[in-house]
């Protein structure tokens, strides 16, 4: 595709460009200027840890909240300008529930259609269709109260997509849910961005899901991105496998292996030793060597290649996930 960019930053082509876009919230500042281009047809995902800004981003595009500085085009529409244009070419989910509970699946769905002055006979058609991909036909007449959580987190995307949007807004779609109910919600996604060419962003602080999902992944942390690729890119980007070992002697073998010129890092945490290493595969028999002259024992040496975990240590030096964000989750008690 030839991307022709008639005007610095504006959108012609785009689904969503942002421009340095800001939020502060007095000292905190949520978001600091980011800039980044989503094409139409992408699955893009802000990956980043409790408090990143992750939530302030996609709220700022949604115009849910304005932004302190810079500014940004969904679908043509600048944020900032015109609001109402945005509103229309977007759907969104966000963390807060926001189904009555009192109403079944299929007159929650008729309601917000109707809010988009859908016509009696679109809302119809459209309903079926959206209740058949989050896989609820056979639930629509059931009263909201009683769908578990994975039902009413899939009835708030086909909300989302009931007025035909060209992009659709997911905050945390999965959070707090079992595996397996986020398997078919990721299956869900898959299928309305290939059937309906939607173009989604979604927020996520796991990294399986980013990775199972997005095209591209932006990573996120204090505010800002700081960096952005495929997944595969990010991976490689990093340029050496992981080995990890379990043995006896732990800090007796991790300085044997710091003296190793082919050992780029190396950090033990109780029994675990856990080595950066280019062509790992080759360098196994000589760690195992290190281990015998410490007199250490090895009971478990595994090599594989680097996931977004290590993506995200690498660019910001700490680990993804936080005890804040379990309890969080567990606050928010989804249930399957
Ligand atoms: N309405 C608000 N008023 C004041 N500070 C806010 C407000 N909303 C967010 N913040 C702050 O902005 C920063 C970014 O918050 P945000 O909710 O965007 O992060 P997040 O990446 O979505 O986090 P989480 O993973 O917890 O959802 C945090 O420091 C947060 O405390
Ligand atoms: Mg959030």
């Amino acid at each position: 595709m030839i991307i022709v960019h008639h005007a610095g930053w504006h959108a012609f082509m785009e689904a969503i460009v942002t421009h340095e876009l800001t939020k502060h919230y007095a000292a905190v500042t949520a978001v600091n200027k980011v800039s980044l281009r989503v094409m139409p047809g992408e699955v893009f995902g802000l990956l980043g840890p409790n408090g990143a800004g992750k939530t302030t981003f996609i709220k700022m595009l949604a115009t849910l909240t304005t932004p302190s500085s810079g500014d940004a085009v969904v679908c043509g529409h600048r944020i900032t300008q015109d609001r109402d244009a945005v509103r229309r070419c977007i759907g969104m989910v966000f963390q807060d529930p926001a189904l009555d509970d009192r109403l079944t699946g299929r007159e929650n769905l008729d309601f917000h259609a109707r809010m988009y002055g859908m016509k009696r006979d679109d809302r119809m058609k459209r309903l079926t269709d959206v209740l058949e991909l989050v896989g609820l036909a056979e639930k629509a007449d059931v009263l909201v109260k009683q769908y578990s959580g994975g039902m009413k987190r899939r009835l708030e995307i086909a909300r989302g997509l009931m007025h035909f949007p060209k992009v659709l807004f997911l905050d945390e779609p999965t959070l707090g849910l079992d595996p397996q109910t986020r398997y078919h919600i990721w299956e869900y996604i898959r299928q309305l961005n290939a059937r309906e060419a939607v173009t989604v962003i979604l927020t996520t602080h796991y990294m399986e899901e980013a990775d199972a999902l997005c095209s591209r992944i932006g990573i996120i942390d204090y505010g800002t991105v700081i960096t952005v690729d495929t997944p595969a890119v990010l991976k490689n980007s990093i340029g050496h496998d992981i080995v990890t070992i379990e043995a006896t002697h732990a800090e007796l073998l991790r300085a044997a292996l710091e003296k190793e010129p082919w050992i780029q890092s190396v950090t033990v945490s109780d029994s675990t030793i856990v080595a950066q290493v280019r062509e790992a595969e080759q360098k196994v028999a000589r760690a195992v060597f290190c281990a015998q002259e410490v007199g250490a024992q090895v009971r478990s040496i595994t090599v594989r290649k680097p996931s977004l975990e290590d993506v995200f240590l690498h660019y910001t030096g700490k680990r993804l996930r936080d005890d804040a964000l379990d309890i969080r989750e567990q606050r928010r008690g989804g249930h399957p």
